[in-house]
């Protein structure tokens, strides 16, 4: 018996040192005479720098260097260079390559000076004159100019299904229905940051808040033509990321190119306000025709969506794939098309387009099933999906029907009234909602490292991230269950551009793909350690294999009589240096190619609505998630309350708000930037049913980080339609909306 570590709702491995304040951030790594930069940012949207002096910033004592468009050296200077793991297709954004601004709060200089105060207000002293030019930040005034982009960085829309045109005419009941998600601004605890060591050989250590240091390390590496083995990036700890560490952001390459001018460590970090001048969730508008028999079979369904992209890249993501995933439908239409502004890119934020996807799907579904008089639960299992029709292939597994079950059992939904505005208490509102998501289960290539030393402990290292998420913890726990030996026993190393090879950490598929990485490198060396065991002088284990010997409490026994065992330190006496250490490089099977891999989820809502205020609270949420295997129910279950919180601040509070005379986010901090604060969370609960999958990896486990999220916000709306009688159909549902 080798499972017992994978399963528990182990502590996390790191925590000590996060409270502690001993795990450090890029911020706070350090050198000897540090420098520090202050980014300066456009104060208009589009147009040209026609004159930048800065002279004053330079004359202040203590300042160093102001970079601009006009000193900066000249590196390698072509856009492809600049294009990260994460671009979409397009011309990169380049800081300071010419005069020409693209989008508000662009960064147009680096001042750089002996410390964070003298730098931010050298920076004031900057003088900038622009020629402005005609802009156009207005998102609704231009659905109108919508264009099909030459390459999705998602799935490309599916080819229509049967004849959704026709299908639709004749459905006996239809709907024709717009929903609206804002745009949204990533706000993780820490802020964007690097800080580059210069060493006496002349050599970086780049240290960056990046979900991927071999991302970081690629992108400088191109974009200042170097050689890779020179770029060295480091990022032990990240304060949360949600997607906007997913792309080096502009702090990465000023602070390597003032270092490597000034041969000096520098640290920039970007202010709260900077954190809204770069990538974004994009504003999308989904438009819905949908039509059902009278007894609430879907007919047809077309999801026309439109979304926001800069002038310089094509950002998509998977918006219109959700109705093939989650209804059984034959006759479907969908399609994508992009916005193009004078805004900066937006950027994957926690499940991109599966959010905002699924959650206009999911309230243009409640509309239907009220139209027809359905329970919104019955009218989703009478249209459940067998099989993704976008691709027609089987789940792996999915056992959403499971997550309905549990969770209307344990939320109480039977007791649900159908009518709008039946339940009441005082003067409030009640209104039950629900909403069921998914979101891929993918598995990408990774590498992992092990070394297992004499005295039995363990390191397992791969270049991959944690950025909240528990991986130091999660990973541990699948080397620790593989291999048979205590947790503390083992140590696994990340965040470190030397390591083995890593995805982004982004997807929901780090444990898929580097748990997959871990478990094979650790099958490994337990296939080397039975070897060797064969080597020792009368030894228990002589003759067997694999499947007849248990790997537990650091020893190796027989199955048949766990009497006969060796201690893994006796067993690694025999091996060359007293250790063993083994890499491997893992892909995902060929066989899951026949499959679609996919988790689930069912969220049932309550919310509360003062009829005379029109102020919301969430009372209670129940989120069933069927997401594979559970490696770790403690790290997971965070994991999903982050989602629903995120749901009550989507659904709620959060949008950033462009001003169309200034081409900014004009809410561009977290005063006017509202997120939930613990007053707006209340009753919070986490179910994971049970879902075996022996197909979606060899870990059978989904990746959890974001399928807590996407059915949440519907959920929300969908509940407060139920309080109220009224279909707000734009996010945030604000209360002067309800009034
Ligand atoms: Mo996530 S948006 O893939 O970090």
């Amino acid at each position: 018996m080798t499972g017992d570590k994978i399963g528990t709702p182990a502590n996390r491995v790191d925590g000590r040192a996060k409270v502690t304040g001993e795990a450090k951030y890029a911020a706070e790594f350090t050198a000897p005479d540090l420098l520090y930069g202050f980014v300066v940012n456009s104060a208009i949207a589009k147009g040209k720098i026609t004159k930048i002096d800065t002279s004053k910033a330079l004359a202040l004592e203590g300042v160093v260097e102001v970079f601009t468009h006009e000193n900066r050296p000249g590196y390698v200077w072509f856009d492809k260079n600049y294009q990260d793991q994460d671009a979409p297709p397009g011309s990169p954004f380049r800081p300071l390559y010419d005069n020409e601004i693209q989008f508000g709060m662009q960064p147009i200089a680096l001042v750089v000076a002996e410390s964070f105060e003298l730098a931010r207000y050298a920076g004031m002293l900057v003088e900038v004159a622009y020629e402005q030019e005609a802009f156009d930040s207005d998102f609704e005034a231009n659905i109108e100019n919508a264009y099909e982009p030459k390459q999705y960085k998602a799935t490309p829309p599916p080819k229509p299904r049967g004849t959704p045109d026709n299908a639709l005419e004749s459905a006996p009941v239809q709907i024709e229905t717009t929903y609206s998600h804002p745009s949204e601004h990533h706000n993780p605890m820490e802020m964007h940051a690097t800080t580059v060591v210069w060493g006496d050989d002349g050599k970086m250590t780049i240290y960056d808040k990046i979900q991927g240091v071999q991302n970081s390390q690629k992108y400088i590496s191109q974009a200042f033509a170097l050689p890779m083995e020179e770029v060295h990036v480091i990022s032990p700890f990240v304060g949360g990321g949600f997607g906007s560490g997913l792309r080096p952001q502009y702090q990465l390459f000023l602070t390597v190119l003032a270092a490597r001018e000034l041969k000096r460590s520098v640290r920039l970090v970007l202010t709260r306000q900077q954190m809204f001048s770069f990538g974004h969730r994009p504003k999308t508008t989904l438009k819905f025709k949908i039509g059902a028999s009278g007894d609430g079979k879907l007919e047809a369904l077309q999801k026309d969506v439109f979304a926001e992209t800069s002038r310089f890249e094509d950002y998509t993501e998977d918006v219109v794939i959700w109705p093939g995933v989650l209804y059984k439908c034959d006759h479907v239409k969908l399609s994508h098309k992009l916005v193009g502004l004078d805004v900066y890119t937006p950027l994957d934020m926690r499940a991109p387009g599966g959010t905002t996807g699924i959650y206009g799907l999911e309230c243009a579904m409640d509309e239907m099933a009220y139209k027809l008089k359905m329970d919104p639960l019955e009218f989703r299992l009478k249209n459940y999906s067998e099989k993704d029709q976008n691709k027609d292939l089987p789940f792996s597994s999915k056992e959403l029907k499971e997550c309905y079950q549990q969770g209307a059992e344990k939320f109480g939904w039977d007791k649900r009234s159908l009518e709008p505005r039946s339940m009441k208490e005082g003067h409030n509102l009640i209104g039950w909602g629900m909403a069921h998501g998914a979101w891929e289960a993918k598995q990408k290539p990774a590498a992992a490292k092990a070394v297992l030393e004499a005295n039995g402990n363990l390191t397992v290292s791969c270049a991959t991230a944690d950025i909240g998420t528990g991986t130091y913890t999660v990973m541990s726990q699948i080397a620790a269950d593989t291999l048979g030996l205590p947790l503390a026993a083992v140590t696994f190393k990340l965040g470190d551009s030397t390591l083995p090879m890593s995805p982004l950490q982004g997807g929901s598929w780090t444990v898929s793909s580097v748990g997959s990485a871990v478990k094979a490198v650790c099958d490994k060396v337990k296939q080397k350690l039975l070897d060797l065991a064969q080597q020792v002088a009368n030894s228990p284990v002589a003759g067997a294999d694999l499947a007849s010997v248990a790997f537990s409490d650091g020893k190796i026994s027989l199955n048949r009589d766990p009497s006969k065992a060796v201690a893994l330190t006796t067993v690694l006496k025999q091996a060359e240096g007293g250790a063993i250490e083994e890499e491997v490089s893992n892909e995902p099977a060929e066989e899951q190619s026949n499959y679609a891999p996919y988790a689930h989820s069912a969220t049932f809502v309550e919310v509360k609505v003062d009829e005379d205020l029109g102020t919301v609270k969430v009372t209670r949420v129940v989120s069933a998630i069927a997401g594979g295997r559970i490696i770790n129910p403690k790290t997971a279950r965070s994991q999903i309350l982050g989602g629903v919180v995120w749901g009550i601040g989507a659904a709620m509070e959060e949008e950033s708000v462009m001003d169309n005379n200034l081409g900014r986010f004009i809410n561009h901090d977290l005063d006017k930037y509202h997120v939930p604060v613990n007053a707006d969370i209340h009753d919070v609960e986490v179910i994971f049913v049970e879902e075996k999958d022996d197909i979606v990896n060899p870990i059978g486990a989904k990746g959890l980080g974001e399928i807590g999220i996407v059915s949440v916000a519907p959920a929300i709306a969908n509940a407060i339609f139920h309080a109220t009688g009224k279909r707000v159909r734009e996010l945030p549902i604000t209360l002067d909306k309800l009034l």
